[in-house]
């Protein structure tokens, strides 16, 4: 049984995809510094798979550890999810983000080359197509980033390819994940954001269950047909899902790609909080505010290839994205502090 390495293993998605490779059968050992994750995530990820969490608590910009974690066990692959991940704390601690963001893939890179395994499956963004000039974006569209956190996705995607080119042996699936949502439908674990919400469902839900008192919604005057900004929100099991057929292909067929991963269905703001109050029975009271700086006005992905390449497409549509998230929110008002 090929074992996994998970980076950022107790992150959102990390911990899902966790869930899902064990349930395809892999073996998974995860690694992180809890620098944005608690260690409550282990304890429900062994009560979700009935098997104890091989897991490491370490800084994956530590070579030494990085090191001795692969003198472990051979790794056939890793996943790598660890890094900041809140684009305007970016714009803000520019230097914070490229040291993190860049000296994990750069440690890790290093420790896999030397101990021989050359498959990374890395965590990359939407937000490397800037502003689209069309829609749905496909993975052939003109690249650039508007912030530190975009560069770090997009220098991460040159340092992978510069590694294949370098070495033929090197296979890389760079995911281009769209607007991440939802939670396990166990709702045992979920997105757990520490402050106030970057993202907008999480806000959304904390609104529905009082912890806010109203969401602000950034402009109604953008090209779309309510005024307000639109995404691509696909649900974190399905995420986890892509993940899973990318790594089979990894260890299948030799060769790198790059992929989508999103629905290829955009809705507005407007629309989540509608199908958010279906789902909870609670009012979202909302205020009009100006746009935010750096917002484009929409964004939603072409899932041709990764239909293509891996056979998978997104399967839970935004009902039960709003169903799951207030599970979720509503079996854990404090996210995972008890
Ligand atoms: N959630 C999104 O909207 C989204 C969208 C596109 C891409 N991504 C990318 O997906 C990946 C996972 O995102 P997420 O939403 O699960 O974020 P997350 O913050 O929940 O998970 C990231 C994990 O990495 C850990 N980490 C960060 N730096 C580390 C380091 N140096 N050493 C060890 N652990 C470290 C954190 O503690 C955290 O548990 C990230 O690379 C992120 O940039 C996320």
């Amino acid at each position: 049984m090929a074992t996994i390495l998970l980076t950022g293993a107790t992150g959102y998605i990390a911990s899902h995809t966790w869930l899902a490779l064990q349930a395809a059968g892999l073996r998974v050992v995860g690694v992180d510094d809890f620098s944005n994750s608690s260690p409550e995530v282990l304890n429900r990820l062994h009560a979700l798979s009935g098997q104890a969490p091989d897991f490491v608590r370490a800084n994956v910009c530590d070579p030494v550890a990085m090191q001795a974690l692969f003198a472990r066990q051979p790794i056939a692959a890793v996943v790598h999810f660890a890094a900041f991940k809140a684009v305007y704390e970016s714009t803000a601690q520019p230097l914070v983000y490229y040291r993190n963001n860049l000296d994990a893939l750069l440690t890790v890179c290093e420790a896999m080359r030397a101990n021989g395994c050359r498959r990374m499956v890395f965590s990359s963004s939407a937000t490397v197509y800037g502003d689209p000039v069309r829609l749905p974006i496909a993975e052939d569209f003109a690249l650039s980033a508007t912030n530190p956190y975009g560069q770090t996705k997009l220098i991460g995607e040159t340092i992978l390819r510069d590694l294949g080119a370098a070495d033929a042996q090197w296979q890389t699936a760079t995911l281009r994940y769209f607007n991440p949502v939802g939670a396990h439908a166990s709702g045992r674990i979920g997105e757990d954001p520490r402050g106030t919400p970057n993202n907008l469902m999480p806000y959304v839900a904390q609104v529905a269950i009082g912890r806010r008192p109203r969401l602000a919604v950034f402009g109604n005057d953008y090209p779309t047909p309510d005024g307000t900004g639109v995404r691509d929100y696909i649900h974190v099991d399905d995420l986890a899902a892509g993940h899973v057929a990318a790594l089979q292909r990894l260890l299948a067929t030799p060769g790198s790609f790059t992929v989508n991963l999103g629905t290829g269905r955009g809705h507005s703001v407007l629309e989540v909080v509608a199908a958010y109050q279906r789902a909870s029975g609670r009012e979202v009271p909302y205020d009009i505010v100006p746009r935010r700086p750096g917002d484009i006005a929409a964004c939603w992905a072409d899932p041709t290839l990764a239909q293509q390449l891996l056979g998978w497409r997104a399967a839970h549509g935004l009902e039960r994205m709003c169903a799951d998230s207030w599970r979720w929110q509503t079996q854990n008002p404090q996210g995972f502090s008890v």
